[in-house]
């Protein structure tokens, strides 16, 4: 499965011929390379209904005929805003659904989750999540924006991801150290840092997490954006 990094917390897994992209946050996201805005995407996931992920979701979705699924009041927030119905996949967190041949659950996530519309202002968005893809035998984990939570022990238990992307910036997020702690007991094969340096204020440093994760003997890589991985 390969999985590109396109800036703060998108990113898109290739599988089989379905492109899956997790908070894809492209256009108006400083960080994801000019040329990688259009990136098509057929299935959607969202973690929660921040702008920094789910803001231009109703831009792609339009673009490319995709899928989106989501908790089910962002999805009714995402219908309100011109979404075809059909197009919407409703679910919540503790749930999975096969999707075009991959397998998406929602996990829990200590953060929150709002989102801005242009007639109605700020909506409340349901519960933020985690969410687990699963396809070909291989598990990727996005944690979305969470904090610290000892349950992640538990995702890591049940999952058993082959890679798990970690917000590192801290601010809005967990910062660099809790990073570490949440790659110990997520147990994943790799860790790859997200949620940093977009803007100043997520000042956690994601080579700082990896060279800490290393110490712990955990393998982290750092992704720049439009970079590629493997699993
Ligand atoms: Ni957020
Ligand atoms: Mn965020």
């Amino acid at each position: 499965m390969k999985i590109r990094f396109l800036g703060h917390s998108a990113i898109i897994a290739s599988i089989n011929k379905v492109e899956v992209g997790i908070d894809p946050w492209l256009k108006g996201n400083p960080s994801c390379p000019e040329g990688l805005v259009d990136s098509r995407i057929d299935l959607i996931v969202l973690t929660h209904g921040h702008a920094d992920h789910a803001g231009d979701a109703l831009r792609i979705a339009k673009l490319h005929n995709s899928t989106i699924a989501a908790t089910y009041e962002l999805a009714c927030i995402l219908k309100d805003e011109g979404v075809e119905p059909s197009k919407l996949i409703y679910m919540n967190t503790g749930g999975s659904s096969e999707l075009l041949g991959v397998t998406v659950s929602l996990t829990p996530a200590l953060h929150s989750s709002s989102f801005d519309t242009a007639s109605k202002g700020t909506l409340y968005a349901g519960q933020p999540c985690g969410v687990v893809v699963k396809a070909g035998g291989k598990t990727i984990f996005h944690a979305g924006d969470t904090a610290l939570f000892s349950d992640l022990k538990v995702i890591g238990e049940k999952h058993k991801p082959d890679v798990a992307f970690l917000p590192v910036g801290d601010q809005f997020t967990m910062g660099v150290d809790d990073a570490v702690i949440a790659a110990k007991w997520l147990g994943a094969k790799i860790v790859v840092p997200i949620h940093h340096s977009t803007f100043s204020v997520l000042h956690g440093d994601p080579r700082d997490f990896k060279a800490k994760c290393e110490k712990q003997g955990i393998t982290a890589k750092v992704l720049s954006p439009g970079d590629f991985m493997e699993i």
